[in-house]
């Protein structure tokens, strides 16, 4: 795809469901006694993952190509069966990591595998836990990386302690928990989105929130289905707050996005750099909190974000980097080691596209150090390498510079279809 630089951005945008929500209604009706009708559930590449690997283990799931509805008659949290074949996560870490926990609890055998970039990534963090809760789990390299073989069931709640803030990792030994013998608790070192804790709650499991960082489960007797309408998803709505703040002549009106606090990380970090963003019709959908965004134009500074801030805005990250770029000073980005680990190494990636466009940007271990502002960006030519959050970053970074920028392998398909359609409605010169 080819940007160009905007001359002025005015644009309200619908975002698209939240992905994180999209992928556990799926799965948690999947074991739900009852049917659900999901409304605006996501429709891109990774929940279609999800939606398929449950198909495969028996889930009824009703979801025409195209359809913003799925309906899921739930199996009950002991009637999913055996595939007949190896369950292809492709792209999806979410995917591969919930559904393992899930797997743990079935007494059946499952081997779940993804595309090469999701083969790479680590999976010790849930095979460890999972495997001392009982489960008969094995992976390639070591017991690291997928394809993982599980053999289910006979499982014993544990404490567990998670070295990383993960959501995935704490939803893959929750929904493990759902199936053990006794309590399941789960504490992690800072605390990741909280999606899974709301819906099993909301669905009757019994679960309860200690503090930010425990969580504790015990085996339910069954789960009660939950129709919901997913809200908008604050990581597809990160472009176009980042756009919006840089750019010196925008306002963008961003509709439906979900403001829970495990992921809100970003409109903190970018209120500490001075950004200009109004939130307005707060309201709630699907059990979770909703509003509106307004971002302007605006006045940026450099800050250091680190600490818990971290994974609650963990995709949002790279975007952070692009708008230290236009902020007056230093932006260090420490504490998101994690980043190493996403689709792509997200550290080496960012640096790599942002370099393209001449930003001033250093690597380091765990995140970056930015100056800014830099003058003359200019447009470049950036391989996402089939990230789509790099994708993004990219076509964000093109309309916010002088000159062409070319982005080769977008994957924007993954969270965000039609990316590239708002992307142009929001640069239109009479919009
Ligand atoms: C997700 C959790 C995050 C995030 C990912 C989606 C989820 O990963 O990066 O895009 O839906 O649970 P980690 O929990 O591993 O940080």
């Amino acid at each position: 795809m080819i940007v160009n630089r905007s001359a002025r951005i005015r644009a309200t945008i619908q975002v698209p469901p939240d992905k994180s929500v999209s992928h556990r209604s799926l799965i948690f009706n999947a074991i739900a006694d009852g049917s659900a009708t999901i409304e605006r559930i996501l429709d891109a590449e990774d929940v279609r993952s999800t939606a398929r690997c449950l198909a495969a283990l028996g889930a009824e799931i009703d979801w025409p190509e195209g359809s913003p509805v799925a309906r899921i008659g739930g199996k009950g949290l002991h009637g999913l069966s055996e595939s007949d074949d190896v369950l292809d996560c492709r792209n999806s870490g979410t995917t591969m990591r919930l559904l393992a926990g899930l797997l743990s609890g079935h007494p059946f055998l499952s081997i779940l595998t993804g595309d090469a970039m999701l083969r790479r990534r680590p999976m010790a963090r849930i095979i460890g836990p999972l495997r001392r809760m009982g489960a008969d789990i094995n992976a390639r390299t070591g017991d690291t990386q997928a394809p993982i073989v599980i053999k289910g069931g006979g499982l014993n709640g544990i404490d567990f302690q998670s070295s990383v803030a993960s959501a995935q990792v704490k939803s893959a030994v929750l929904l493990a928990g759902l199936y053990a013998d006794g309590e399941t608790c789960v504490r992690e070192p800072a605390q990741s989105r909280d999606h899974t804790e709301r819906m099993l709650a909301a669905m009757g499991a019994p679960i309860t929130v200690n503090g930010e960082d425990c969580v504790r489960l015990s085996p339910a007797q069954r789960l009660a289905p939950l129709s919901l309408r997913v809200p908008g998803d604050i990581s597809s709505a990160a472009p176009w707050l980042v756009l919006g703040a840089c750019h010196p002549d925008a306002e963008i009106i961003i509709q439906g996005v979900n403001t829970n606090p495990t992921r809100t990380g970003l409109l903190d970090i970018m209120r500490a750099m001075g950004a200009n963003i109004e939130t307005i019709e707060e309201r709630t959908s699907g059990g979770e909190p909703v509003a509106d965004l307004i971002v302007r134009s605006s006045k940026l500074r450099g800050a250091t974000v680190g600490g818990g801030l971290v994974p609650r805005a963990i995709d949002e990250l790279p975007l952070v980097a692009l708008m230290a770029c236009f902020a007056e000073g230093e932006t260090i980005i420490k504490d998101a080691a994690e980043l190493v680990v996403k689709e792509s190494n997200r550290v080496e990636s960012t640096v790599d596209a942002l370099s393209q466009v001449g930003a001033k940007i250093t690597g380091r271990d765990d995140g970056f150090i930015i100056h800014g502002p830099v003058l003359g960006m200019h447009g470049g030519r950036i391989d996402a390498g089939g990230d789509h959050r790099i994708g993004m970053l990219g076509a964000v970074a093109g309309a916010l510079t002088e000159g062409q920028t070319r982005i080769e392998n977008g994957a924007v398909e993954v969270s965000y279809p039609a990316f590239w359609d708002d992307l142009a409605q929001a640069s239109r010169p009479s919009s």
